[in-house]
């Protein structure tokens, strides 16, 4: 007779029911474990994404600012370099779209704002205009091709879009900035030695306009307009602006020149229409803007 083989004993491990599904809840919760967003995965996976317009990624740009998560929820801000930004909702969208990605995320809160940023060094023997970060100027070949028209509608537009903005208008030879601006009978205020620009469509405007009586031809000469102009830009409180656009008198003579050689500008808009000849007078204002910096 065979000896009966021992029995493999196994341990018995005593448990209750509720045990047992305690066991198999931790287990599934295990299984279904979501890892955690945290500010760093959110900002590693937005060093990945590029801004379109300078090629580099959004966080070593420093646009990605005020990142908190909160379990699965992420918000941040997307500081643009111009609330006009015409890339806003596809740079939103990717920025969305990438911290969406990150594992743990379920929502984003992306909320664009705008630190425009000062034009760098302003060229030598030009004087900043205080609390201005950007002039803007816009020229033209030629007079009549609409350049008051497109200051004050870039004007108007920048401020639309959130960004703090003035106009001056330095036209001496048909200041128009008043009538599209809706400001004829605007009276010139000072406080404290300092001009005081008006306001329309929450931008601050100051016209040459306003100091000539309506309808009067303009008999200042060069050196009392460099005065005035002077006076505009380093005597008015035009407060903080992001831009400051400057409806500058048509044409490459010397007051338009001589306006540009003292003012820090940091853009140029140069209006023409499509005729042959206009285009020649508007090569020739180009250049005045690339001789003079
Ligand atoms: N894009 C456009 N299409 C058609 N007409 C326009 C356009 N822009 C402006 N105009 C019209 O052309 C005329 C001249 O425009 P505007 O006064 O803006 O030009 P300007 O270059 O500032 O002239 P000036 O040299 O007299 O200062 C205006 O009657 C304006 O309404
Ligand atoms: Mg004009």
């Amino acid at each position: 007779m065979t000896p009966a083989r021992p029995r493999a004993v196994l341990p018995v491990v005593s448990c209750t029911e509720k045990e047992r599904k305690e066991d198999a809840m931790s287990l599934f919760k295990k299984r279904g474990h979501r890892p955690e967003a945290t500010v760093d995965g959110v900002l590693s996976a937005l060093s990945h994404v590029m801004d379109p317009e300078l090629g580099r990624d959004l966080v070593s740009l420093s646009m990605i600012r005020n990142v908190t998560v909160s379990g699965g929820d992420v918000s941040l801000d997307l500081v643009l370099t111009t609330p006009a930004s015409p890339r806003k909702s596809e740079m939103q969208e990717a920025v969305e779209k990438a911290v969406l990605a990150v594992p743990g995320v379920s929502s984003v809160d992306v909320r664009a704002g705008a630190d425009v940023q000062a034009a760098k060094d302003p060229m030598e023997g030009r004087r900043p205009v205080e609390g201005v970060k950007n002039i803007l100027a816009v020229a033209s070949g030629k007079g009549g091709v609409g350049k008051s028209t497109v200051s004050a509608n870039v004007a108007v537009a920048l401020g639309k879009a959130g960004a703090r903005v003035g106009i001056l208008d330095a036209d001496i030879y048909g200041p128009s900035i008043p009538t599209l601006l809706n400001l004829n009978h605007h009276q010139l205020m000072g406080e404290n030695g300092m001009i005081l620009p008006a306001a329309a469509d929450g931008i601050k405007v100051l016209s040459i306009g306003f100091m000539l009586e309506e309808d009067s031809p303009v008999i200042w000469r060069g050196p009392m307009l460099m005065q005035a102009l002077s006076q505009f830009l380093h005597g008015t409180k035009w407060g903080e602006l992001d831009y400051l656009v400057i409806d500058l008198p048509p044409g490459t003579g010397d007051v338009p020149l001589s306006l540009v050689q003292m003012t820090p500008v940091a853009g140029a808009i140069v209006v023409t229409t499509p005729q042959d000849l206009a285009l020649i007078d508007v090569k020739k204002a180009v250049r005045m803007f690339e001789k003079v910096g």
